[in-house]
């Protein structure tokens, strides 16, 4: 940032001049840009208009989604780009549909290129004009005056197309499918300017104008923008705003172009002597003092730390964080950093305490820095972090695991969870001599190629990529099959010569679905009826809804089992292992290679016995359930007493509360979760100090540090936050 520094330091205090040479970013382009503008120069800024285009937001898929549900009947789609084609891809997955949903619709593509994408797709194209021009497209599309087209709006020419179709009497929905971004010079000179610090503050005067502008400056928008006071014109642009990541400083209660100028003006009247109109810790050279005004914008954000700590990882890492999740994308705004956690509890950057249900999404099942496992890791620290060479540390701990878990007769230790599910099924298709995997729809057992894959276009189909990078003919080797559903698992093993069934045996990645009565016990049964290997990934099941896991608490055996998470006290490990006559295929015993630097590794291994050891006493299990019940039913209580449609899911100590009325199945039902409420959910509790994962399928996780008085403020804050939906 600029103040401070340079020509600007000097600052005239006196009333209407505080913003005397700042340079301010205003940010929208109808109506109040230009008033804004004048009223900025009218107080001594320097505005630099910045028009990004007024578009609906490109969240705006109320028509797609009405033609996806076929209560509005659409007889034509036109595509008039390949980025149009991708963009309503997207949505479809988003929403758990498929080209297919789009079958009963006719299709035209502006040109070959956006034909050859959509019969990429195996969709039929009816009408491709000629010449490839939109003029064309509109005149002689085959189109009855009784006929409604949908036009996903690609770009800024697709207004006109709409209308010329109109023109001819039919009748057209159009959708923004693309963010209209601006000019490239344009972004470039504005990235410059606020990478550079030349500006002072940003202005927004809508919600619309805080999306758009970060969409013309891409993935390290919060980056850019860290330093630069962001003043909005109300509450709902600053929520807006707050959905992009960045953080409003400035929040106008006047809702009008004056109210934000003299926002604006106070702010800098009451930093100016601190710390700068950025907030920075550049010094200025305009020492006057005065008391802070605590009802003022002014007070420091309770997240601010953490947004500096954000934008500046976002500077070096892909989205500033190392597992999509953590960004906060799914209910928007911008992710804690944590500096240390104890017990049951996470502090931040700022300083913020949070009951912490998400235990690094399961491992932490004794709670933060539990002292025996602190000590194990630091006692094993002491003679060396890693050998490359057999430690008896891994015999104890494989010991330990086929004690709770007979059916893990030998077992390997690797680094993650990817790594044994990946590794499981290597080993199942070596000893079936089979390549496809059947695994469970919105399933989820890591990130490796194979397991990456979607349905395809029915039911019981070879899999599609779920991630651009996975080769197709990777995915082809996976089917997924619906949840819960015998028939489906059967016609999968029928039709395909699967090697393995791969399930988590209690689904938590959807959030918490349970398989129901008699599912795992016929998955056991057919897939020793069509010869395939049935294997549990049990990275969160294992040692959690129970000591032996899911199968000790169902009583069903698979052949081959998967840990993680607990099994290393919080460490990075993973481990699979089942029947010694599967087993025994693995090198070096016998010919399937798989191998790892830090597997086994001492620190790792050492946390995972002594977390065992922990589990093994009596009591634990019953703690859980006793603390994991009462934080459940007290939520679905307390959801009722306030009117709110909400369905419980609990095995043991995970659960999921989604906000749909009736049974969550499979993956269809727990989509049907309305995560909209889930993130304002979110965000209620973790203002109240509760943190709960950033995504609506994720499980609720208890461990033993939990106490009642956590639950009991969990269900305080709850009952609040309620009243909000
Ligand atoms: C059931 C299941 N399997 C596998 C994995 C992958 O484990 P990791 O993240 O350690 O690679 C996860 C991760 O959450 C999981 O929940």
């Amino acid at each position: 940032m600029t103040i401070g520094q340079g020509e600007r330091t000097s600052i005239d205090m006196g009333a209407g001049r505080t913003l005397a040479g700042r340079r301010v970013l205003v940010t929208r382009a109808r109506a109040r840009h230009g008033r804004l503008a004048d009223l900025l120069r009218g107080a001594g800024a320097a505005p630099v208009l910045f028009p990004t285009i007024s578009i609906a937001p490109a969240d705006d898929y109320t028509a797609l989604d009405r033609a996806l549900g076929m209560t509005e009947r659409y007889d034509w789609i036109i595509f008039t780009s390949v980025n149009t084609v991708t963009y309503v891809e997207e949505r479809l997955r988003a929403v758990g549909r498929d080209w297919a949903a789009l079958s009963p619709l006719k299709m035209a593509a502006v040109g070959p290129k956006v034909a050859e994408a959509l019969r990429g797709r195996g969709v039929t194209v009816a009408f491709v004009p000629e010449p490839y021009t939109g003029a064309a497209l509109a005149a002689a599309l085959p189109l009855r005056a009784d006929e409604h087209a949908l036009l996903p709006q690609a770009d800024l020419a697709t207004p006109e197309l709409a209308e010329a179709l109109r023109a001819r009497g039919a009748r057209v929905a159009t959708f923004v499918a693309y963010r209209t971004t601006l000019p490239h010079h344009d972004a470039t000179a504005l990235r410059r300017m606020l990478a550079m610090g030349e500006l002072d503050a940003v202005t927004f005067a809508s919600p619309s104008s805080a999306h758009n502008l970060c969409a013309v400056l891409g993935d390290d928008a919060a980056a850019l923008l860290a330093t630069t006071v962001i003043a909005c014109i109300g509450p709902s642009t600053a929520a807006a705003v707050r959905a992009e990541g960045l953080r409003p400083m400035v929040v106008a209660s006047a809702h009008t172009a004056e109210g934000l100028i003299e926002a604006l003006e106070d702010y800098v009247m009451s930093t100016t002597s601190q710390d700068g109109l950025s907030g920075s810790s550049h010094p200025t050279e305009s020492p006057t003092e005065g008391p802070r005004d605590a009802e003022s914008p002014l007070e420091r954000a309770r997240d601010a730390r953490s947004a500096e700590l954000f934008a500046e990882a976002q500077r070096y890492i892909p989205g500033g964080v190392d597992s999509p999740v953590r960004a906060f994308k799914a209910v928007g705004g911008a992710p804690r950093f944590i500096e240390r956690g104890a017990g049951a509890h996470i502090y931040d950057a700022d300083g913020n305490r949070y009951v912490d249900y998400v235990l690094s999404y399961g491992p932490l099942i004794t709670g933060h820095a539990q002292p025996e496992i602190v000590a194990a890791i630091q006692d094993a620290a002491t003679r060396g972090t890693s050998y490359g060479a057999p430690t008896r540390l891994e015999t104890e701990l494989a010991r330990r695991i086929n004690a709770a878990v007979p059916s893990m007769e030998l077992t390997r230790f690797v680094s993650s969870g990817t790594e044994a599910t990946m590794s499981a099924l290597r080993v199942a298709r070596a000893y079936t001599g089979r390549d496809v995997i059947v695994k469970v729809e919105g399933g989820y057992h890591g990130h490796s190629d194979g397991l990456l894959a979607r349905a395809g276009s029915a039911a019981t189909t070879l899999g599609v990529p779920d991630s651009p990078g996975v080769p197709a003919a990777v995915a082809a080797t996976t089917v997924n099959v619906p949840l819960n559903n015998l028939d489906a698992l059967e016609a999968a093993l029928r039709t395909y010569e699967a090697a393995a069934f791969i399930l988590e045996p209690v689904p938590a990645n959807m959030g918490v679905v349970p398989a129901t009565p008699g599912y795992l016990e016929g998955a056991r049964a057919l897939t020793e009826q069509y010869g395939a290997l049935l294997v549990f990934d049990e990275v969160i099941t294992g040692f959690r809804v129970a000591y032996g896991g899911a199968q000790g608490l169902y009583g069903v055996t698979p052949d081959l089992t998967c840990l993680g998470k607990i099994i290393g006290g919080g460490l990075p490990v993973g481990a699979y292992g089942g029947r010694r006559d599967v087993m025994s295929l693995v090198a070096p015993l016998g010919p399937v290679y798989q191998a790892g630097t830090l597997s086994g590794n001492p620190l790792a291994m050492s946390a995972g016995v002594t977390m065992l050891d922990t589990l093994a006493k009596p009591g634990v299990y019953a703690y859980l359930e006793d603390k994991s019940r009462a934080l459940h039913e007290g939520l679905l209580e307390r959801a009722r007493r306030h009117a709110i449609a909400a369905y419980g899911a609990r095995v043991g100590s995970i659960g999921t509360l989604f906000f749909t009325p009736g049974p969550v199945t499979d993956y269809t039902g727990a989509r049907a979760s309305d995560t909209a409420r889930y993130a304002r959910f979110f965000h209620g509790m973790l203002e109240r100090g509760v943190y709960l994962a950033p995504a609506q399928f994720e499980a609720v996780f208890i461990s033993t540090a939990h106490g009642d008085d956590d639950v009991e403020a969990t269900l305080r804050a709850a009952d609040e936050v309620f009243t909000t939906l």
